[in-house]
Formats: structure tokens, sequence, C-alpha cells
């Protein structure tokens, strides 16, 4: 298992790309199930989880053509329709997986899906999914541990659905229900559907292939059932998470970043809270193509703030371990309350192991920031815990070993290569030699 390296006090200065969403690229590519066209996407993240979910789709007929190519663009195309067994073994690695019941049930009139164990952020039912569905005319059973789908007559039927839960939307909910809706008979109207830019994204590929969608962004989806949809070509959109990691590393290394293609209309509660903790932010250029060009400096000074997790359009879960990693070098005391995935705080104790101040009552840590943390050898449990130890590590006196980096590697693509273009001292070793 590889292991990173950090020698930490080093700015970070330079220029640096966003990738394409990996959140994005998981329900994008399950969608390439509802149609037997060539679908390609672009900006494809060459990632762990975008890899087992390319697996997944051959397991389900649906085949990469274009092998030769780079990773970043796929195309796929569905050459056996029977298939629509996504086995255990495959769903046990990504969660993600579900995002194939709604395509695949829609298309085939059948699925069956392994059901997606516990995970390290906490709990995480599937249960509005197939209320969703279950709306839509499927009935489903448990069966071996599968989710078991089917379509009464084959095809599933419009309808209006809440799909809100004790935390509010559900993202893959409303990425599987919208993605089914769009073959069924007649009119479906998603009430309290995600607003998550994803689903937007997801929309818009949808679209393209002939599906009718109005709404996508709002609470309210309302989708117009067709008889078939045809291939289409998409760029990912950019990764918001991936960006606002960056802006932290240059705020917490007080460093230089100038980040192409940000999707800063998917950060205003990021950037609103960068703003208060005192970290720069200057629009170089709305315009580049998909994303601003924007710089990232930040004041040596960095000011103590409240942070509550929302869906979108609120402060994003997936960014509230890095902005701990962060605060806990602010002057004064912070409060972080997480209201998404409330046990989400693995990175709290390893944290804490390199000096960092951290009081956690529930779903709320105050974080008492000190002068300086301190190198020390900590365990990467979930991909955003993963970050957040760096980000510290970034900014560590001395060594930092960030054990188990398979987790960061799953939605960060080569971290380690990329922090070290811009002046940071990440290596990556075999646990073995780190232990030498
Ligand atoms: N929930 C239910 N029932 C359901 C589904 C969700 O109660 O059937 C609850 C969850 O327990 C949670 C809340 O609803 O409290 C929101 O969960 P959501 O369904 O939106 O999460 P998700 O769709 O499974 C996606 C991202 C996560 C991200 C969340 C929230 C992907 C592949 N995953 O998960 O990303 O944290 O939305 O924004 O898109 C990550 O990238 O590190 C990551 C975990």
């Amino acid at each position: 298992m590889d292991v990173f390296l950090i020698e930490g006090g080093r700015r970070l200065d330079g220029r640096i790309r966003v990738n394409g969403a990996k959140n994005a690229a998981l329900p994008l590519l399950a969608a390439c199930l509802l149609t037997d066209e060539r679908v390609t996407l672009r900006e494809v993240p060459d990632l762990a989880d975008i890899r087992n979910m390319v697996r997944l789709l051959a397991e389900l007929g649906c085949h990469r053509t274009n092998e030769a190519e780079a990773p970043s663009v796929l195309s796929l195309r569905t050459d056996d329709p029977a298939l629509s067994h996504a086995r255990y073994d495959i769903v046990r690695t990504m969660r993600a997986s579900i995002c194939v019941l709604g395509p695949t049930l829609a298309r085939r009139g059948l699925a069956r899906v392994s059901m997606p164990g516990g995970c390290l952020i906490g709990d995480r039912p599937v249960d509005l999914h197939l209320r969703g569905l279950r709306a839509l005319g499927a009935q489903i059973e448990l069966d071996s541990g599968d989710i078991v789908a089917s379509a009464p007559g084959g095809r599933l039927r419009g309808a209006r659905i809440f799909l809100g839960g004790p935390n509010g939307s559900t993202v893959l909910g409303t990425a599987n229900v919208l993605s089914a809706a769009t073959l069924a008979k007649g009119t479906t109207t998603i009430e309290c559907a995600a607003c998550e830019p994803e689903i937007v994204d997801l929309a818009r590929l949808l679209t393209a292939m002939g599906a009718r969608i109005r709404g996508a962004g709002s609470p309210r989806i309302t989708i117009d059932g067709v008889e078939s949809l045809g291939g289409a070509d998409h760029a990912v959109m950019a990764d918001r998470i991936e960006a606002g990691t960056l802006m932290c590393a240059a705020a917490i290394t007080n460093g230089d970043l100038t980040i192409e293609n940000c999707p800063l209309d998917s950060l205003m509660a990021v950037v609103d809270r960068l703003d208060a903790i005192g970290v720069d932010i200057d629009v170089l250029d709305e315009s580049d193509a998909g994303g601003a060009l924007c710089r990232v400096t930040s004041q040596r000074m960095l000011r103590p703030v409240e942070i509550t997790t929302q869906p979108f359009p609120g402060f994003p879960t997936d960014l509230q371990a890095q902005f701990m990693a962060l605060l806990c070098l602010a002057e004064g005391n912070s409060i972080i309350t997480e209201k998404i995935f409330t046990e989400r705080f693995m990175h709290v104790p390893e944290l804490a192991r390199m000096g960092a101040r951290l009081l956690r009552q529930g779903s709320t840590v105050v974080v008492s920031g000190v002068r300086s943390l301190v190198g020390a050898p900590v365990m990467a449990s979930d991909l955003r815990a993963s970050a957040s130890l760096i980000l510290a590590g970034l900014a560590a006196r001395g060594t930092t070993v960030v054990n188990r980096v398979y987790h960061l590697d799953r939605g960060y693509e080569r971290l380690d290569e990329r922090l070290r273009a811009l002046g940071a001292s990440v290596t990556r070793v075999d646990e073995k030699e780190s232990a030498a």
C-alpha cells in the first residue's frame, strides 16, 4: 500500500487546472445504459472509481469502444441489453454503483443491483432511491443482498414524487429517478430534488440524448418521458470539490495559486467562507472555457469562522474536512457543524495527532486555532478526510506520513505529482519503504 511523505512548510506557487468531476462523471457513465447508441464523455478524470464504473458497465453489456484513446475520453456503447445484474464484487468497492439501478431498470425493465453496504462516513441508506423508483411503478424486493427491481409491462410510468429525506435531498437518488423517468411513459415531477451542479450536468447529457427535462438545478424537476434515447457527446463539468481543495491548499501554505477551469458559480458558499477567513480570490477571466481563471492568495492571519454543511447551494459536506484542516491554523475558535453525514469526522483524531485542538460534540466540532501543526504519521480514512490530512501535512512543521492514500486516489488524480509541480514536497512511496 502506498503512503505519502510530506515535508511541510513550503508555499505553493504556480498554475493548476481543475479536472472533470468524479461525482458528475459517475452518474453520467451510468446514463450510457439508457441507450444502444454511442455516448462519448470528455474530461473524465482518471480515477479508481471511474475505472470501477467502466468495469461495472461492461458487466451490464455496455462497453468502452475507444480503448486506444486517452482515459479522459470515454466512448461507450451497449451491445448486450439483456444483462442486468450489478454484482456485489463490484458494488462493494464503490457505493456509487447504485447509479446503475435507475438506468438499467428503465431501459431493460429489470435490474438486479447488490445493495451497497456501510461506509466510512456513516450509514448511507438507499431508501429514497427505492421510494422514487417505486413511485414510478417499479416492483422492488430484496433477495440475497440484492435489490431486485422490475417494471410491470417492461416500462416505468411517470408520477409525482417527493424525494426529500431526514437530511434533505439526495444527490444520487435524484440522479437515479431522473435518469429512470426519461424513458417512463408520461410525465414525472420530482419534488425536493437535489439542486447540485452534478444533477444539472446529468440533465444536460440526458437532454443531449433526447430527454425532455425542465427545472434541473431547482428543487422541482419535470421530465416528459420519451420512447428512446440516442447517443451524445458531452464534456464533464469541472470538479468543484477539487477546486475547493486546491483553494484550501493555497490558503494553508500562504501560497499563490492560479486555478484554471475553476467552477466558481458552483462554489459560492465556499468562496463566501474563504472570504470570511481572509483568503483572497481574484477572478482573472470569467470566460475561461467551462470555468473561471482565478488567483487564490491568503493573508498570513486566518480568521476563525462558522461553517454548517448543507445541500447545494449551501456549504458542501465534501469540503468540510479540508476546511477543518485550514481552520486549525486560524486565530481563534471556529465551529463546524456537519448536517449531511453527521458521523463524517474520521479526520478529527488524526488532525489531533498533528497538534490540532479539536473538541467534538455530536455533529459539531469546535476548532481552536493553534500557531502551527506538527508532522506525524496519520491514517487516511475516507476520501475527503485524506485530503484534509494532506493539507495539514503541507502546512505542518516536519514530516507527515499519510497512510492508506488509496482512499485519496479514488477522488484526486495524481495529487502528489500535481502538488509537487506547485512546489510542495510530497513523495509517494510504498508503505515498507516509509518504515525503513
Ligand atoms: N439519504 C437517505 N436516504 C437515501 C439517500 C440518502 O436518508 O436513500 C441521506 C444520506 O444519509 C445523507 C443525505 O441523505 O444524510 C444526503 O446523501 P446523498 O444521497 O445526497 O449522498 P450520495 O448521493 O450518496 C453524493 C456524493 C457524496 C456527497 C453527497 C452529498 C457521489 C458519488 N457521491 O453521495 O460524495 O458527499 O452526495 O453531497 O456523487 C465524496 O465525493 O467524497 C462523497 C462522499
